[in-house]
């Protein structure tokens, strides 16, 4: 796992903040990410889904792992934690056949009390105001009618006069239905850096395809993608370790 720096501009933030963005976990070993987040102390961490494999109950190694991650980040710094596709259904959340049979979202209320009491904030198409800011999150849309994601909350968050944080899985959301808003600043993960990168470009992501374009570094000084830190096995990463991300606002 490498650690990778941006400084952005302040804009409207009020003071020079850091910001860790933690993505794509997938359940697995968070101990290096917890020594790194020690060592770094930032103000405020962020983790745009895909850090357990499943919420439905079910309890493993991979299950306690992310658990693990929220707690040590919680204990440190205010932590922000929204869902991806894989805290929805994973691989399934993509076919067609599952999407009828779940029709919404429905975490298992074990995996929610256990999410809570790591003190970690969990933003479900919701936002809370921390500190003066304020930090949003945007599921996953795939289980959703037309798999779009719930945007209705959207307009209520970019009327809070306060600077705007938003965590959002799905980095092909951007264009569609985010770079018009006023937000301060976003971050996303979910595309694996494009799995292998060759020429500092990514070769493929889900939602996006061949040669995606959002699937790593900072676009417009305000949105910030992660590779993320899953190690696959099936599909190794070429020329693309994973990632821990700090933010700084200078
Ligand atoms: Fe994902």
């Amino acid at each position: 796992m490498k650690k990778t720096e941006y400084t952005l501009p302040r804009g409207r933030f009020l003071k020079p903040l850091c910001f860790a963005l933690v993505s794509d976990l997938h359940g697995g070993d968070p101990e290096p990410v917890l020594r790194v987040l020690r060592e770094e102390h930032p103000d405020y961490i962020l983790m745009p889904g895909d850090i357990f494999e499943r919420l439905d109950g079910t309890e493993n190694a991979h299950h306690r792992n992310a658990l693990t991650l929220l707690e040590g980040a919680a204990a440190l710094a205010p932590t922000f934690y929204s869902t991806g596709n894989h805290e929805d259904g994973g691989v399934r959340s993509w076919s067609p056949t599952w999407r009828i049979a779940v029709k919404k979202r429905d975490y298992d209320s074990r995996d929610l009390a256990a999410i809570a009491q790591t003190g970690t904030v969990f933003l479900e198409d919701s936002f809370v105001l921390k500190d003066g800011i304020a930090f949003g999150g945007l599921c996953s849309g795939l289980i959703n009618e037309g798999r779009k994601p719930r945007l209705d909350w959207l307009e209520e968050f970019c009327r809070v006069d306060a600077p705007r944080v938003l965590l959002c899985h799905h980095p092909e959301y951007y264009e569609p239905y985010l770079k018009e808003l006023p937000l301060n600043l976003i971050v996303s993960g979910h595309a694996h850096g494009g799995q292998w990168r060759f020429f500092g470009r990514g070769v493929f992501a889900p939602g996006q395809g061949i040669f995606p374009k959002y699937t790593a570094g900072v676009v417009e000084d305000r949105f910030v993608i992660s590779t993320g830190l899953k190690k696959s096995r099936k599909i190794p990463r070429i020329f693309n370790e994973p990632e821990l991300v700090f933010i700084r606002l200078s």
